[in-house]
Order: C-alpha cells, then sequence, then structure tokens
C-alpha cells in the first residue's frame, strides 16, 4: 500500500511517501526553526500560518521525488494529534481533503506512536514486545510495547519533557533554538567531573521522571560560577557536559528498571532527543552487559517527520482503519486510548 504521510504538529512540516511493499520511496522536512528561533520558542500562529504555505508545495514535491503521481496514492496519513491545534488542523484539513479527493481512505496518527515505531523503519528493525523510551520536546515516556497501539505506559514525566529541559538549558546558556542539539555539541568541550548534577527521581522506586529540579540546579550553577561578563567558555561547556550526563544517567537508569520490571530485553529509543549521541552510547554499554538490544532511528527519523507518520498510518490502514469524514485533531492525546490493530 502507497501511502502519504503529512507531519505538521509543530514546527516542522514533515512529508513522505511509504509503500508496505517498497519501502520509504521519499521523505522531505521543511523546518520552521529561523522563524521561531529569533522569539526562542514556537510561536503557534506562526507556525499554522507556514504549515499553510508549506505543506501543499512539498506535498507535490515528495510525490515527484518518490516517482509516482498523486492518483497512485492508496491511502493518507496525517499527524491528528498531541500538538498545536491550528498546526495540526492544517495538516488534517489537507489530508483528509486529499483523500477525499483520490477517493482513498484517510487516518489520523498519533504523533507519540509515529515516533515510537520510527525503528522500524531502519534495516534490522525490533520485533514486539519491547520498552520504549519516548523522549521528545512534548513527552518522556517509558512504554511497554505489545504491538501496535497495544501500548502501556510505565513512566512519565511530571513536569518538563527531556527534550525541553535541553531546550531551557540551552536558553541559559545563550544556544540557539532548540536548545538540544547545541548543547550536545557544547558539551563535547565539557570536561567530566568537575560538575556533578542530580539524577532526579532516581533514588526512590518508580518509573516517572522529573526535570525541573536539575533545570534549577543549572540556573543556580550558571548564577554561581557568572563573572561580570557571564559564564567563560569552558565552563559552559563543563555545565552542558554536567547537565547532559545528568540527563542520560538519569534515562538510563529507569530504561534499566523498566527491562527488569518488564522481563524484557529489547530497548527502543524514539523522539527528538533520542538522537542524542551520549545517549545512544551510554544505553548500547548497559544493554551490551544484560544481553539486551537497543534500537532506535537515524537522527532524521527522530526528530519530527512525515515519514513516521506515514509508515504508522500504513499499518493502520492496512489492518482495515479509517477515519470518518469529519476533520478532528487533539492537542492531548492519550498514548493508551489508541486502538489495538491485530
Ligand atoms: O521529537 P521532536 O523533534 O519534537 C517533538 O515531538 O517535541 O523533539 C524535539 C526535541 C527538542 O527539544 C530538541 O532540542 C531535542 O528534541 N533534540 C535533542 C537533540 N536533537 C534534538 N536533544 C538532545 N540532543 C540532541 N542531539
Ligand atoms: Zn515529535
Amino acid at each position: 500500500m502507497l501511502v502519504l504521510g503529512i507531519e505538521t504538529s509543530c514546527d516542522e512540516t514533515g512529508i513522505a511517501v511509504y509503500d508496505s511493499e517498497r519501502g520509504l520511496l521519499a521523505d522531505s522536512v521543511y523546518s520552521q526553526v529561523d522563524i521561531h528561533a529569533q522569539f526562542g520558542g514556537v510561536i503557534p500562529e506562526l507556525a499554522s500560518r507556514d504549515h499553510i504555505r508549506k505543506t501543499l508545495p512539498l506535498i507535490r514535491q515528495v510525490i515527484a521525488d518518490a516517482g509516482i503521481a498523486g492518483s497512485d496514492i492508496e491511502g493518507v496519513a496525517y499527524t491528528a494529534g498531541p500538538g498545536l491545534i491550528g498546526a495540526l488542523l492544517v495538516g488534517a484539513s489537507i489530508g483528509r481533503s486529499l483523500a477525499m479527493g483520490w477517493d482513498v481512505p484517510a487516518i489520523g496518527v498519533h504523533h507519540m506512536e509515529g515516533h515510537l515505531l520510527a525503528p522500524m523503519l531502519e534495516d534490522e528493525p525490533p520485533e514486539f514486545p519491547f520498552v520504549a523510551l519516548l523522549v521528545s520536546g512534548g513527552h518522556t515516556q517509558l512504554v511497554r510495547v505489545e504491538g501496535i497501539g497495544r501500548y502501556h505506559v510505565l513512566g512519565e514525566s511530571l513536569d518538563d519533557a527531556a527534550g525541553e529541559a535541553f531546550d531551557k538549558v540551552g536558553k541559559m546558556l545563550d544556544l540557539p533554538y532548540p536548545g538540544g542539539p547545541h548543547v550536545a555539541k557544547l558539551a563535547q568541550q565539557g570536561s567530566r567531573g568537575r560538575f556533578r548534577f542530580p539524577r532526579p527521581m532516581t533514588n526512590r522506586p518508580g518509573l516517572d521522571f522529573s526535570f525541573s529540579g536539575l533545570k534549577t540546579f543549572v540556573r543556580n550553577t550558571i548564577v554561581e560560577h557568572s563573572e561580570d561578563g557571564g559564564l567563560d567558555e569552558q565552563t559552559r561547556a563543563d555545565i552542558a557536559w554536567a547537565f547532559e550526563d545528568a540527563v542520560v544517567s538519569t534515562l538510563a537508569i529507569k530504561c534499566r528498571r523498566a527491562l527488569e520490571h518488564t522481563g524484557l530485553q529489547s530497548l527502543i529509543i524514539a523522539g527528538g532527543v533520542s538522537a542524542n549521541q551520549h545517549l545512544r552510547e551510554v544505553l548500547e554499554a548497559n544493554l551490551r552487559k544484560v544481553n539486551g538490544r537497543l534500537f532506535y532511528a537515524k537522527p532524521s527519523l527522530c526528530t519530527d517527520n512525515g515519514a513516521m507518520i506515514a509508515y504508522a498510518g500504513c499499518q493502520r490502514l492496512l489492518a482495515g482503519q479509517v477515519e470518518d469524514l469529519p476533520i478532528t485533531a487533539q492537542p492531548r492525546w492519550n498514548l493508551e486510548s489508541l486502538p489495538a490493530i491485530a
């Protein structure tokens, strides 16, 4: 089945064509980062307006890149939530309308299910069941995954998401938006061991996370070490490293617990923060010790993209699920409420 995927939940317009027989045929992402960078965060109204400008031209381009015609498309998948409601409605309206015009089924996809299934697009996909660590700008969740739509959330962040903490620390360190990749880059110059930041909620049982206290710890450290001209370059890098290390260690401790708790040996990591190299290295080393296996997608499929939506939608369409005619999008949407597919 040939499926067009449309992702517009936040500040990236992601379009892809996925074929259940041949795999990913074309995939393109237009990032709005330059528009939002000047404000230090995503401005929802500007995001919606830019999706309106970019979505249709990008669909035309991706269909051409895939070497197909629009009339070849057999199903349309669009992100229906969670995300910014105006941005979601752009993708949902265009996706639903194209499907109606082409007379093919359409399906609204849960954004985090898209992330969760992105490693399935790699050459050696994981097999169910597995534990998934979802770490994006809006979510931090540990999920036991039995199959598509068979999700049990084991733990989640009680406050900031991991990516959000990276972005806020990036701002404190005067790095461009979004901070995550910039903090990671700066951390590479940091000296290990100069600072040690707390690993929140790891000394009590449970699989929930909290990153807001860590953020405050970073702020206090910055204030303490700032001279008149701010932080010196090495101290900035040392703080970035200590912060990244604290987040990575915290995530790793909870992942180990989740694997012990479920008795499973496969861990997948997904969402923007799963592109983080330090996180991958630490988890890989930990899993090797217990004969487990780590799975992740290539970096371009970790952050928001249309390919993950096309893939997830394709699985649901193949199982016979379709969206009714009304165009709906949900800014908040519980992952566990999704229907299972056999
Ligand atoms: O999944 P995503 O693209 O969008 C959401 O669904 O939120 O995740 C974006 C988040 C941002 O917070 C960004 O700073 C973070 O992922 N991120 C990273 C890295 N690359 C992206 N965080 C840490 N290290 C990275 N290399
Ligand atoms: Zn995302």
